[in-house]
């Protein structure tokens, strides 16, 4: 959504002071898509056309979930749909909207997933493991986010950024867990801010943050970064150990790895098969590919996206490339597992697969943790749906 949503302000004449309440609208769009549908299907018994529809959810959902004045959108929306497509449509749109606005109070949800807007599978799923937990999550997941902001304490010290956002208007709250973790409650000014264009901040939730505090580091060691994307993590552990460091970043993808820091070794390349020899590295960050499913606040859109075989299809991929990356780690050395899914399928079961054919000595991530691994379950933890495993290889 965010990639759609970049690529039309950056190929259209949209004011920049219009962009946020742009973004606001179709990111609400997209997170109440199946409750704005049900709303509809009150008032609309054959199938319209996508360009109606749409204008049809963007409408209510500004009646709904802005609480605009009605009389003026609908006004809006009935003139644009005249204007642009005639008479007849401007009538269908005017009708449909001014039922619902006469019928809306009869109106009662006939389940979580439409009252949440959620698919009907992953209420299910989530209910089974959650019990009634499950409405505070969905209800958490519908809420609008706060920004992880990451401070280089090598630069800046969170309290001087803590003043600079304050002093401009921005709420600022510190970490859960890290001292340079904070959360800002508005992401555009912080973007345009000269904190953010001088490198001293970075946009990172607190629970991704926490992925490169796992790493174990040995002086002039040498650490490869598996699955290094854009290089957000890599971009992190160059802060914390450029100096003591080899660092390695690699992924498939030519076009992301573009992006890393050129401080880093950077590798375009398959894991499956890998230009690495076996026991070539110290240390081994796999950020794996996964449903993505732990930043549905922030990206609404990954709930239609992802289907129930998805969670299976990523689990075995995620297998797969951790016993593949577990060859090229040092007898001794360590290896950090992260994705942003707090699926079982996709996080300790892949732990359970790796120690069942290898020799892993699994180790606690952080003294702060119940048992071994960091699990963050968004509406109990403020922060991103999280997974980070920690294994040493044993010594020959
Ligand atoms: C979760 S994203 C990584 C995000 C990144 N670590 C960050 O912090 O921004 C997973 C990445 O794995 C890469 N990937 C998937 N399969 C791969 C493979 N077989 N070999 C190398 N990279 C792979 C994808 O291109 C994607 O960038």
């Amino acid at each position: 959504m965010d990639e759609a949503l970049n690529f039309y302000f950056s190929s259209s004449k949209i004011d920049e002071s219009r962009k946020p309440i742009i973004y606001e609208i179709v990111a609400g769009v997209v997170r109440w898509k199946l409750y704005l549908e049900w709303l509809l299907s009150h008032h609309i018994r054959k199938k319209v056309k996508k360009k109606i529809e749409n204008l049809l959810k963007l409408t209510l959902y500004q009646v709904e979930f802005m609480k605009k004045p009605a009389y003026h959108v609908v006004h809006e929306a009935v003139s644009f749909a005249k204007s642009r497509w005639g008479e007849e449509i401007g009538g269908f749109v005017n009708a449909v909207l001014r039922n619902h606005m006469r019928f809306r109070k009869n109106y009662s949800p006939p389940d979580l997933s439409v009252k949440y807007s959620f698919p009907t599978w992953l209420v299910k799923r989530w209910q089974k493991r959650f019990g009634d937990e499950v409405e505070h999550l969905l209800s958490h997941l519908n809420s609008p986010s706060l920004f992880g902001v990451r401070v280089n304490p090598k630069k800046i010290s969170s309290d001087e950024v803590i003043k600079y956002f304050e002093n401009v208007g921005i709420q600022v709250q510190k970490g859960r867990y890290l001292e340079y973790a904070l959360y800002v409650n508005k992401l555009t000014p912080v973007l345009k801010s000269d904190l953010f264009k001088l490198q001293l901040i970075y946009i990172q939730d607190e629970a991704s943050q926490l992925v490169s505090e796992a790493l174990e580091v040995k002086e002039g060691g040498k650490v490869l970064d598996a699955c290094c994307g854009y290089g957000t993590k890599t971009s992190h552990i160059l802060d914390m150990y450029a100096e003591k460091c080899k660092v390695i970043a690699l992924d498939k993808s030519g076009r992301k790895v573009k992006k890393v820091s050129p401080q880093a070794l950077r590798v375009i390349g398959d894991i499956f098969s890998i230009p690495f020899k076996k026991d070539s590295f110290d240390t081994i960050l796999l950020d794996a590919p996964c449903s993505s499913l732990g930043i549905i606040q922030k990206h609404p859109e990954i709930k239609w996206r992802i289907s129930e075989s998805d969670i299976e299809r990523f689990s075995e991929i995620q297998v797969s490339l951790l016993k593949k990356l577990w060859e090229t780690l040092k007898p001794g050395g360590t290896l950090i597992y992260s994705v942003c899914s707090f699926e079982p399928e996709e996080t300790e079961r892949v732990i359970t697969e790796l120690i069942n054919t290898e020799e892993v000595l699994v180790e606690k991530v952080f003294p702060f943790v119940e048992g071994s691994f960091f699990i963050s379950i968004p509406h109990r933890t403020g922060m991103d749906g999280f997974f980070i495993a920690k294994m040493k290889k044993a010594r020959k």
